[in-house]
């Protein structure tokens, strides 16, 4: 890995701003705000999790807040992500109203959600974010290499972040290598196909001879390519599930069969159909 490397517990990486992004999130997409998102959210942190991975068009983040301090754990030992909702006018003020919601002082990532008014649009008031403090660490999402290549042309303060579909369906491996070299970290959101992948055959296969799950499988996977993942749930046993991926690993053999699922033609693109 070129510029982020991974913390001694193999738990989190080191982000290229110094900070430590652990590698295992609950992402909360499609929850509904209320009782739903704040129980994912609580059994997920006592389950071990601490990244919580929510965003300000998800409309949940006062879920996400309430039981971040139902959990009684401590603000610093939860990493807490939200994005900036491109469609609204200024990041840094933007961010004030997640802060609000959420109950924290400052968020651990906030990224911009889609390059929507262009690539650049965004950043100078993300960088104001960082500076004020409310913001450690700042990023992207759904940024193909061009316009994470824009961004680092205009940039004081380089995005540290870039969180894309992927999964061995989705293997944007121009992407990832590009983000690499630039000292980009990616997450993977959808890492199981939003469950579409956890029915393939191979997938299937590889998880019985492991003894494993094929959501564990394709988590997994995601991990040892050196991505940060964030499976989504609301059922409290599949959050356990989704945990138990740091005491097995995937051969070699494995991996490449699992690559060889691609249907992007490791592209260097976010999406094939953006949706702005
Ligand atoms: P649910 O939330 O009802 O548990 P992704 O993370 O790719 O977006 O996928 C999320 C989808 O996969 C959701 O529909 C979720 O259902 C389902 N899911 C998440 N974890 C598991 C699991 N361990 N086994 C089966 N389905 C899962």
């Amino acid at each position: 890995m070129a510029a982020a490397e991974l913390t001694d517990d193999g738990r989190a990486r080191v982000l290229t701003d110094g900070n430590q992004i652990p590698l295992l999130a609950l992402g909360v997409w499609q929850v509904p705000d209320g009782p739903e998102c704040e129980d994912a959210v609580r059994w997920a942190l006592e389950a071990g999790y601490r990244h919580i991975d929510t965003a300000q068009s998800y409309g949940n983040e006062g879920s996400v807040g309430r039981a971040l301090r139902d959990s009684g754990l401590s603000r610093q030992d939860v990493f807490l992500t939200t994005k900036f909702h491109p469609g609204r006018r200024d990041p840094a003020a933007e961010l004030q109203r997640s802060l609000e919601l959420l109950g924290v002082e400052s968020v651990d990532l906030y990224i911009v959600h889609w390059p929507q008014g262009g690539p650049t649009r965004a950043w100078e008031g993300m960088q104001r974010a960082r500076d004020s403090g409310h913001a450690r660490s700042i990023g992207v999402s759904n940024f193909g290499v061009s316009d994470i290549e824009a961004v680092l042309g205009v940039a004081d303060a380089p995005p540290v972040i870039n969180q894309v579909q992927f999964s061995p369906f989705e293997f944007r491996r121009g992407l990832l290598e590009s983000c690499e070299r630039r000292g980009v970290v990616l997450e993977a959101y959808s890492p199981l196909g939003t469950g579409r992948h956890l029915g393939d055959r191979q997938v299937a296969g590889i998880a019985e001879h492991l003894g494993r799950t094929p959501a564990q499988v394709l988590i997994r996977w995601s991990l040892q390519r050196g991505l940060v993942v964030l499976p989504k749930s609301t059922h409290r046993e599949r959050i356990e599930e989704n945990a138990q991926v740091f005491d097995f690993e995937l051969s070699d053999e494995d991996m490449t069969a699992l690559d060889g699922l691609d249907r992007t033609g490791a592209t260097d693109r976010a999406l094939e159909r953006p949706w702005w």
